[in-house]
């Protein structure tokens, strides 16, 4: 059975209280619900991960070297200048999809740029908690 890392940054763990506007209204546990589900279609499994701390994302990047086939992620703020996320990723070898709910090409000017696209398979941006399912289907396309 595949198995999926789902890794969530900085703030994620406010999904639904956090600028809803912006991010809407759903909270981060029932987004990681339907990710689960969908990748349960596909008959795989999804483990879901969330920290504010840059060291023990990092640490759960490297965790899936050893035990899963592709990594979902929202690096929230760190996307924008953390190149030790970068570099975690490479590190795993495996298909990296990145996620973004907002369109931060259509904010600030510093969210325009992610130190983590040039190492991931793909981006998803704007669709809300829609870009996490997108993702799905993305990774569905690389591992069959
Ligand atoms: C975000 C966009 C980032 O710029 C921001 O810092 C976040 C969330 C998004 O999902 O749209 O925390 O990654």
């Amino acid at each position: 059975m595949k198995k999926i890392s789902l890794i969530h940054g900085p703030n994620l763990n406010l999904t639904g209280s956090r600028e809803p506007g912006i991010y809407g209204r759903d909270t981060l546990d029932a987004i990681n619900d339907e990710v689960i589900r969908k990748c349960e279609q596909y008959g795989w499994q999804c483990v879901a991960f969330q920290s504010n701390s840059e060291g023990a994302l990092i640490d759960r990047i490297q965790q899936a070297i050893d035990d899963c086939d592709g990594i979902i992620i929202n690096a929230g703020a760190y996307t924008h200048y953390s190149y030790a996320i970068r570099d975690a990723i490479t590190s795993t070898r495996l298909p990296c999809i990145e996620v973004h709910m907002s369109n931060v090409h259509a904010r600030e000017e510093f969210r325009h740029y992610s130190t983590i696209s040039a190492v991931c398979a793909g981006v998803i941006a704007g669709f809300g908690k829609n870009s996490y399912l997108l993702a799905v289907d993305a990774l569905k396309g690389i591992l069959g």
